[in-house]
Order: C-alpha cells, then structure tokens, then sequence
C-alpha cells in the first residue's frame, strides 16, 4: 500500500498560477493505493465503489491513460482510497494520483525519485486542472509546509510549530477549471488592478511564513482574513464560504478563508484555544467540520 497527502493552502491560491509564492501545507492520510495486474488500465476508488477504466470518457479515465503513459506500461488495476472530500479544494485528485503513481511503479519495479513521480503527477493533474500551478501534487508528494512557487517547487519553512486548522466543508462543489477560468477572465478584463491585487496576496504570503515559523497564529489569521477579502475581489468566493467565514470569527477563530479554487469546497480557520467553538458554529450551520494537525 502507497500513500500521498492532500493539501491545505493557508495563503495564496490562484494568485499562484500568474508565478506569486503560495503557502501550503500536507494533510494526512489523503490517499492510499495497491496496484496489481489487470486487464487494461482500470481504478477502483473507495469510499465510491465506483470502478473507473482508461478509455471510459471520464476524468479519472483520462488520467489513467497518462499514468500508463507516463511509466510507460499497461494492464495494470489501481485499488485506492480517498480520505479526502473529492473537489472540495483539499488536494483529492492529486493525492490519488501521488499514490497510484507509488503503487503503479512498485509493482513494476520501477524506481521513482521525487522528479519522476512529480513529473508523473502533473502528468495526472492536467486532465483535472488544465494549467496546474503545481501546488497540489507537489504537497501530495513531499508533504510538509512551505512556500510553493510555479516552476520553482517548494521551500520548507525553516521552523514550523505545530500547526492545527479547522476545516469547514461548505457542502458546495466548484469547478477548479472554471475557477482559474473566472480569474483568467477578470485578468484578460482588467490586467493592472488584478496584477497589484497577485501582488497584494504576494506579500501577505510572505509575511504568513514568518507569521506560521514564529507561531504567531493571531498573525496568520489576519493575513487569511485579508487573502479572503482579495479573493472575494476576485469573485471566487461565495455566499456559503463568507457565512462560514463570518461564522468562525464570531466564534472566536483568529483568521478564516476559502481554500483551494473556490466556488465552493472548503473553509479554514486558525482558532487556537477556540476550536471547539469554531467547530461548533460550522455545525450549527450544517457544515462537516474537523480539526486536523497539518504540515505531515
Ligand atoms: O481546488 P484545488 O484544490 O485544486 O486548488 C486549486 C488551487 C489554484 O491555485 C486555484 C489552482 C492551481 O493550480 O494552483
């Protein structure tokens, strides 16, 4: 059995396509897979039951191919188990195919350095995202906390305190695709203004490294508070994401943003002593709510 992380961006989704530095840090488990002979190239997917097969039309069809591809190999079964909501912002697609890509080259005894598996995945990645930054499967291979740049991969903080985030699932489903679509648009639309707003989040994910490296979580929340506001400029966020916002502010969090695409998916919160508040309010408006330790 392989494994691979799923992923939480504390700051800079989106901007991070057009080459600012992004914050991220790995969730675990995301992803476990087992690989064995099979005829064609096929995925069984748990919790959905659901079988998928390279050729079949769908997206996970669509990846199988390049992963047969890109080891060059077929008549493979990929058995994997998502721990992750699917599309929800927390790495799912990539997370599966970190770990089928695991799973794929030790059953063919093929030796995977972090190069090829990441070459792999973005491989993977593109039939879901298009135009990846990279953030994603970069985290679900390495793991740990950082600041991502585009074509330049992932710096490690230098320290990293325990850091634990409450995760408010919205129960809403955007399109990561249409997401960097929208943005792409108000870019094309407006070329100055959402360039200084890139910049603006630029620097607030500069300052969050410092922020999470001298575990000032206070810190940290007003940057994601500030990064949300830029990214409602950006109109990816909506009326779910800031009611749950609002919500675990109210109940005490110090800082509270979308995370991943938007358009839906999931909310984090930096709430230190209040989490158990925090967790609470997301509830109370029907939202799946967890706290996790991140930075695996
Ligand atoms: O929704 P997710 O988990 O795929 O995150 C997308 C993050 C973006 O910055 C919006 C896109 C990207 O490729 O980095």
């Amino acid at each position: 059995m392989t494994s691979a992380h799923g992923k939480v961006i504390l700051l800079g989704e989106h901007s991070v396509v057009y080459g600012r530095p992004a914050l991220a840090a790995a969730i675990s488990p995301g992803a476990e897979a087992a690989a064995r002979d099979g005829d064609g190239a096929s995925l069984t997917v748990a919790p959905w039951s659901t079988t998928f097969r390279a050729g079949d039309g769908s997206d996970l069809g669509r990846a199988l191919d390049a992963l047969a591809g890109s080891f060059a190999t077929s008549d493979f079964h990929l058995d994997a188990t998502l721990h992750l909501p699917g599309g929800g912002g927390l790495g799912s697609s990539a997370a599966l195919g970190v770990a089928c890509a695991r799973a794929l080259a030790e059953l063919r005894g093929l030796a995977l350095d972090d190069a090829r598996l990441l070459d792999a995945a973005l491989a993977w990645e593109r039939v879901f995202h298009g135009t990846p930054s990279g953030v994603d499967h970069t985290l679900a291979a390495l793991g740990g906390i950082g600041v991502f740049v585009k074509g330049e991969g992932l710096r490690p903080l230098r320290a990293c305190p325990r850091l634990r985030l409450c995760i408010g699932d919205t129960g809403e489903r955007g399109s990561t695709k249409e997401m960097v679509g929208a943005v792409a648009a108000a870019y094309a639309r407006r070329p100055e203004a959402t360039a200084k707003t890139f910049d603006a989040v630029a620097s607030l994910v500069r300052n969050g490294a410092l922020a999470v490296e001298a575990g000032d979580l206070r810190g940290l929340g007003e940057l994601m508070n500030l990064n949300q506001a830029l990214l409602a400029s950006l109109m990816v966020s909506t009326e779910r994401i800031e009611d749950l916002c609002r919500a675990a502010r109210a109940a005490g969090a110090n800082g509270a943003k979308l995370t991943g695409a938007g358009g839906g998916g999931c909310v984090i919160a930096v709430a230190g002593e209040r989490e158990a508040e925090v967790l609470a309010a997301w509830r109370a408006l029907g939202a799946k709510a967890v706290a996790v330790e991140v930075g695996a």
